[in-house]
């Protein structure tokens, strides 16, 4: 008999509320909305808020709030974001030294008591603790990716669709590279329903939209003292139903890469294909020399990043 699917959220805070309260909505599944002992109340005040959300809403998914990893066993799908978010001035990467532990400590229980989901790293900084994840519990690489570029590319698209006055529905971009002031938004892969983005913006102001993009989770963070929560967890749905629905998305995000884009052992934004076997594809995309050398900068910080991980 079917079952239905069952996703944990590690982590119940902006983003693991957020999260749940789409996944339910889009019936993918039931929800353990999991958080540390000292937050389980919290986190079960939120599922059962969300349940009753039900009632009006119309969905059948149940959501509970636990800080038992016992609840998580067998889960499908692992949406991660325990750890703490940046505040105003902070980079992700001043984040390390606080979110490693916690990272280690979900991967060395994920391990034990959901080793087959599919899990999404949402924690920053993202392509270190992903990695980092992936080295704790040795899953196999088409199992674990890291949430970035889906988000950095619907940022990208609401610059382009504002500046060139269409409609956000017809905007298509790719940001690549890591989850930093280096990753690498691709023009050539920039259309609005596939028509150049360039015949519509100045190399100008596509210029400015590109740093805006950049510092796009910054920006947020300066208005509001912590990061943002809602795109954050639309992107890693998006991934989670492309998993659980056996889409075989085209979608960038943080994956292991073993050679591709010329680089080795390391987490890094690249378009992959989603199914139900996970990453089932990296695409390789031609990128011209100024992208090769911008990829090339953000992969350096990335590793810059993981040295410290490694070392730690
Ligand atoms: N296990 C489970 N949950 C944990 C653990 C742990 N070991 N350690 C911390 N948490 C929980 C916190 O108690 C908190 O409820 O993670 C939650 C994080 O929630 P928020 O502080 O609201 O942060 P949020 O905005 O959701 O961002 C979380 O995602 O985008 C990244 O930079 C962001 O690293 C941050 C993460």
């Amino acid at each position: 008999m079917a079952t239905r699917k069952k996703i944990g959220l590690i982590g119940a805070g902006n983003i693991g509320g957020e999260l749940a309260r789409l996944v339910a909505n889009q019936e993918l599944g039931d929800v353990v909305l999991f958080d540390i002992p000292a937050k389980e109340n919290f986190a079960k005040g939120k599922a059962l808020d969300l349940e009753q959300n039900s009632s009006v809403l119309g969905y059948d998914s149940s959501i509970t709030g636990s800080s038992n990893w016992a609840d998580l066993a067998g889960a499908d799908v692992l949406i991660i974001t325990a750890g703490i978010p940046r505040k105003p001035g902070q980079s992700r990467d001043d984040l390390v030294a606080i979110n490693m532990p916690i990272i280690r400590d979900v991967a060395n229980n994920a391990k034990k008591h959901c080793p087959n989901a599919f899990v999404i790293v949402i924690s920053n900084p993202l392509d270190a603790m992903v990695y980092e994840y992936m080295r704790v519990v040795g899953a196999p690489k088409a199992k674990v990716v890291g949430m970035a570029g889906v988000l950095d590319s619907a940022r990208f698209q609401l610059f382009l669709a504002r500046e060139a006055g269409v409609s956000i529905k017809d905007v298509r971009a790719m940001v690549l590279g890591g989850h930093g002031d280096d990753m690498v938004p691709v023009l050539s892969m920039c259309t609005i329903n596939g028509v150049p983005v360039t015949n519509f913006i100045s190399k100008e102001k596509i210029n400015a939209i590109i740093e805006r993009t950049r510092k796009g989770g910054g920006e947020i963070v300066n208005l509001m003292g912590t990061s943002a929560y809602y795109a954050p967890a639309s992107s890693a749905v998006a991934m989670a139903a492309a998993y659980l629905l056996d889409q075989k998305r085209l979608l960038p995000c943080a994956t292991y890469l073993d050679g591709e884009y010329g680089y080795k052992d390391l987490f890094m934004g690249v378009p992959v294909i989603i199914g139900g076997n996970g990453v089932e594809k990296i695409i390789e995309v031609p990128l011209t020399e100024e992208e090769k050398g911008m990829l090339k900068k953000s992969a350096a910080s990335v590793q810059s990043v993981l040295d410290v991980v490694k070392k730690g």
